[in-house]
C-alpha cells in the first residue's frame, strides 16, 4: 500500500556555510527519499534555514548588514550546496517567515491555553555596555579550579572542570569586553514535566533507533524540567504575543519551521496543512537529525507536540558525526571541508554521496571520511566495478549489433543471469528501507563482483577477436576454459548473448544505486533507452541500446590534494582561490576601521600572514624553471607542504634538506606549470645579493608560529 510520507532535515543554521559534516544528514535523507519514491510511495520533503539566535544576530552584526540581509546570503547559499549535491527537497524555507511565526504564536498560545506555559523571574549574566543577557558562550574568564585564561563559562578546556558563568574569575563579555553583571529578567517556561508520561508513552510506540531511546530514556528517568523558551531584547526572531520584549528562543521556533516550510509549499492550504499535522494525520512524519541534537527532538518537540494537539513523529533518523582523516575536522589540517570548497576542487558531488552511503548503517555510530580511502573506494566500485560492465560490452553490442541486444538466451545463460534478479535486488532494497545503506551497497557491489568475474570467465573481447579473424576458435580463456564454436553464426549469437546478459546486470545495478547516484543512474537510463528503470523480478531482453556516453570518470588524487590546500587555514577572510561573489553569502565581515595609512600595516593586517617554522624535507631543481626549487616542507603537526622557491642560484638543493626556515603558511595555494605551490619561504635580496633563506635559532621547531 502507498504510504503518504513527511521527510524533514534538522535545519541548518544561517551563520555559516555547509561543511562536509553536515552533508551527512542530508545526504542520509535524501537517499531515503529517492528509495521511498522508487517505491511509490508518496514523499514531501522539507527543510529551511534555522534563521534566529544571537549569534546570527552578532554574525549579521559584525558583517554590518541587517540580520535579514544576512540570513537571506546564508540560505542562497545553502540552497546552491544542497542542489549541488543532490539533496532535492521539495521546499526550502527560513524560519524567519510569516508561515513560522503565525505556526510559533499558534503552537505557543495552544501551550499556553492547556496551562502548560508559565513565568517566573531569573538571574542572569547581562553586558553592561552592550545592554544584552549573555548566553553562556558568549562570557570567557579565567577557571575557577586551575586559572587558565579564556575558559568558556560552562568548562575550562585545559583541566576539565565543569561550572557555571558565575563561577568564573575576571569574567569578561566576548561581545563588548565589559565585565558583566548578574541582572533579573522575567522568563517563560515550557513546564515539560506535566506531559513527561506523554512523551514516555510516544517513545515507546516511536520508530527510533534503540542507542537513542536509550539515551531518551535516561533522559526521562531523571524527570524532565521546565525548558526556558523566552530571550530578551535584543534577540533576533519572533516576539512572544503579550509579552512585549521577550522573545522565542530559536529552538522554540526552529521544529515549527518545518511545518512552515510544508505550509508555504501547500500553499499555505489549511486543510492539506492539517492532513499532515493535524492529531489524527495518517501521514507519517521522519525527522532526519544529527546525534547532537536529540533531546530537541526526542523530548521538547513531541511534548510541545502533544500539548499544542498535533500529531507527533512517527520515527527519527539519527545519523553520527563525521570525521576526516579519523579525526575532528580541524582547519588547520585542511580538512574543515566546506560544501562548496569540495565542488570547486570539481569532485563530483555523486562521489561523496556514494562514500558516505558505504559507510552509513542505521546505527548512529561517527562516521570517518578517510580521503585515501574515499578515492580508492569511488575509483574502484563506481568506475572499475560498475560503470566498467557497461563500458566494457557497449563497444561490441555497438559494433556487430548496431546496440540490438538478443531476445533469448541458451538455457544456462538464462539461469546464470536470472539469478541476478529476484531475491538479490529485493535484499538490496530492505536494506535501502531500513537505512542500512552500507548493506545495501555492499550486497549491491557483490553482484557486480560477480558479474564481473562472468566478464572475465566469457572474455567478450575474445570473442570479437574470433569474430575479427573469421577463426571459430579454438581458444583457452584465462580462466582455463577451452572455447570453440562449429559456425560465424555461433560466434557471432555467443558474443551478443553474453553482452546482452552483461548489459542486464548494469542496468540492475543502475536501478540499484539510482538513490545514491541520481544523475550517473540518469545518463545511464539514458543509454538503457527503453529499457531503463524496469523491472528487478526477471531481466529483460531484446532492447536496443542508444550511444554509450563514458559515464564517469576516476578521482585525481590531485583534486584532494587542491581541496585540502584550499581548506587549510588561512586566517585572511579572503582565502578561496576561485570563491564567487554570487556564492558567499553576506558581505564578509566589514574590516574594522584601523589607525594603519597608505603604506602601513595594522597589527591585524599582520595578524592575517601565518608565519610557520618548516623543516626542509625534500629540494630539487625544477625541469624547464632553471632558477627554482621545488621544496617539500614539513610543519610538524600541521603536516606537509610543497612549495616552490626561486632560491637556485643561491642553494645547491641537497644544502638545503634538513635545514629550518621560515614560511606562510595561509597564501592561498596556487597552481603552477609544474605543480601545485602550497605557500613561500622567505629569503632576503637587494640588488647587491642574496637570496639569503631565513633561519630560526636553535631549539625551533616545525610547525611553531612567528610572531
Ligand atoms: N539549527 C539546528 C537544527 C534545528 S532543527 C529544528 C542545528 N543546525 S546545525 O547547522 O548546527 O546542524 C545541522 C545538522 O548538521 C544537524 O543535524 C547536525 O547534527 C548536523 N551536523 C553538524 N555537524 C556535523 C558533523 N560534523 N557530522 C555530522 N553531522 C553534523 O543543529
Ligand atoms: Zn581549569
Amino acid at each position: 500500500m502507498s504510504r503518504r510520507i513527511l521527510v524533514t532535515n534538522a535545519l541548518p543554521y544561517a551563520n555559516g556555510p555547509l561543511h562536509l559534516g553536515h552533508m551527512v544528514g542530508y545526504i542520509q535523507a535524501d537517499i531515503w527519499v529517492r528509495f521511498q519514491r522508487m517505491c511509490g510511495h508518496d514523499v514531501t520533503y522539507v527543510c529551511a534555514d534555522d534563521a534566529h539566535g544571537t549569534p546570527i544576530m552578532l554574525a549579521a552584526e559584525k558583517a554590518g548588514v541587517s540580520p535579514e540581509a544576512f540570513i537571506a546570503g546564508m540560505q542562497a547559499s545553502h540552497a546552491a550546496d544542497f542542489a549541488a549535491f543532490g539533496v532535492a527537497f521539495d521546499h526550502y524555507h527560513s524560519t524567519h517567515s510569516d508561515e513560522n511565526r503565525r505556526l510559533s504564536e499558534s503552537i505557543y498560545s495552544k501551550l499556553k491555553a492547556a496551562g502548560y506555559i508559565a513565568s517566573r523571574s531569573i538571574e542572569q549574566a547581562f553586558d553592561p555596555v552592550k545592554q544584552m543577557f549573555l548566553p553562556d558562550r558568549y562570557i570567557k574568564g579565567e577557571c575557577p579550579k586551575c586559572g587558565t585564561a579564556d575558559q568558556y563559562g560552562d568548562n575550562c578546556e585545559h583541566c576539565g572542570a565543569t561550572y557555571g558563568p558565575t563561577d568564573l574569575k575576571n569574567p569578561k563579555s566576548v561581545v563588548s569586553g565589559a565585565t558583566p553583571v548578574l541582572k533579573d529578567s522575567e522568563h517563560y517556561f515550557f513546564e515539560l514535566s506535566k506531559l513527561q508520561a506523554e512523551v514516555e508513552q510516544w517513545l515507546a510506540a516511536a520508530d527510533v533507533h534503540s542507542s537513542v531511546k536509550s539515551k531518551l530514556k535516561e533522559w526521562l528517568d531523571g524527570g524532565l524540567r521546565d525548558w526556558d523558551i523566552s530571550r530578551d531584547a535584543p534577540y533576533f526572531g519572533f516576539e512572544i504575543p503579550g509579552a512585549p520584549g521577550k522573545y522565542f528562543y530559536v529552538w522554540l521556533d526552529a521544529p515549527i519551521g518545518y511545518f512552515a516550510s510544508l505550509s508555504a509549499l501547500l500553499g499555505n492550504d489549511e486543510a492539506r496543512l492539517d492532513s499532515f499535522i493535524g492529531a489524527d494525520s495518517t501521514a507519517e512524519m521522519w525527522h532526519f537529525i544529527g546525534k547532537d541534537i536529540i533531546n530537541f527532538h526526542g523530548l521538547f518537540w513531541p511534548a510541545m507536540l502533544k500539548g499544542a494537539g498535533h500529531r507527533q513523529p512517527t520515527g527519527l533518523s539519527v545519523n553520527g558525526y563525521l570525521t576526516v582523516n579519523g579525526a575532528k575536522m580541524s582547519k588547520s589540517r585542511g580538512t574543515f571541508i566546506k560544501a562548496r570548497t569540495y565542488l570547486d576542487a570539481g569532485l563530483n558531488p555523486e562521489y561523496l554521496r556514494y562514500y558516505f552511503a558505504a559507510k552509513l548503517s542505521d546505527g548512529v555510530d561517527d562516521l570517518d571520511l578517510n580521503l585515501d580511502d574515499f578515492v580508492a573506494r569511488v575509483n574502484s566500485d563506481i568506475v572499475g566495478k560498475y560503470v566498467n560492465i557497461a563500458s566494457r560490452c557497449a563497444p561490441f553490442l555497438d559494433k556487430y549489433f548496431a546496440g540490438q541486444l538478443s531476445a533469448t538466451l541458451s538455457p544456462a545463460m538464462a539461469d546464470t543471469l536470472g539469478g541476478y534478479f529476484g531475491a538479490k535486488p529485493a535484499a538490496v532494497f530492505a536494506a535501502y528501507a531500513r537505512r542500512d545503506y552500507a548493506e545495501a551497497l555492499r550486497q549491491t557491489m557483490a553482484l557486480a563482483d560477480a558479474a564481473n568475474q562472468w566478464i572475465q570467465d566469457i572474455e567478450p573481447w575474445s570473442l570479437a577477436k574470433l569474430i575479427e579473424q573469421g577463426s571459430l576458435g579454438p581458444f583457452r580463456t584465462k580462466t582455463g576454459r577451452e572455447v570453440a564454436f562449429a559456425s560465424a553464426e555461433e560466434v557471432r549469437a555467443a558474443l551478443r548473448e553474453a553482452t546482452t546478459a552483461f548489459v542486464e546486470i548494469f542496468r540492475l545495478l543502475t536501478v540499484l544505486l539510482t538513490p545514491v547516484l541520481p544523475n550517473l543512474a540518469a545518463s545511464a537510463a539514458r543509454f538503457l533507452g527503453d529499457a531503463a528503470g524496469r523491472d528487478t523480478a526477471v531481466p529483460q531482453l531484446g532492447y536496443t541500446l542508444r550511444a554509450f556516453e563514458p559515464l564517469a570518470t576516476r578521482i585525481d588524487p590531485a583534486q584532494i590534494k587542491a581541496m585540502i590546500a584550499a581548506s587549510t587555514e588561512s586566517l585572511a577572510p579572503t582565502e578561496a582561490p576561485k570563491a564567487k561573489p554570487a556564492k558567499a553569502a553576506p558581505a564578509p565581515a566589514a574590516a574594522a576601521p584601523t589607525a594603519a595609512g597608505d603604506g602601513q600595516a595594522s597589527i591585524e593586517d599582520f595578524g592575517k600572514i601565518d608565519l610557520r617554522i618548516a623543516r626542509i624535507e625534500q629540494a630539487e631543481g625544477v625541469e624547464g624553471a632553471d632558477k627554482l626549487l621545488r621544496l617539500q616542507l614539513d610543519l610538524g603537526p600541521l603536516g606537509k607542504r610543497q612549495v616552490f622557491a626561486g632560491i637556485k642560484s643561491a642553494y645547491p638543493p641537497d644544502k638545503l634538506v634538513g635545514r629550518l626556515t621560515v614560511m606562510v603558511a595561509n597564501l592561498a595555494p596556487r597552481k603552477m606549470r609544474f605543480g601545485l605551490s602550497e605557500g613561500m619561504v622567505l629569503a632576503a635580496s637587494n640588488d647587491e645579493g642574496g637570496p639569503f633563506l631565513l633561519a630560526p635559532d636553535d631549539g625551533a621547531q616545525p610547525g611553531m608560529k612567528v610572531k
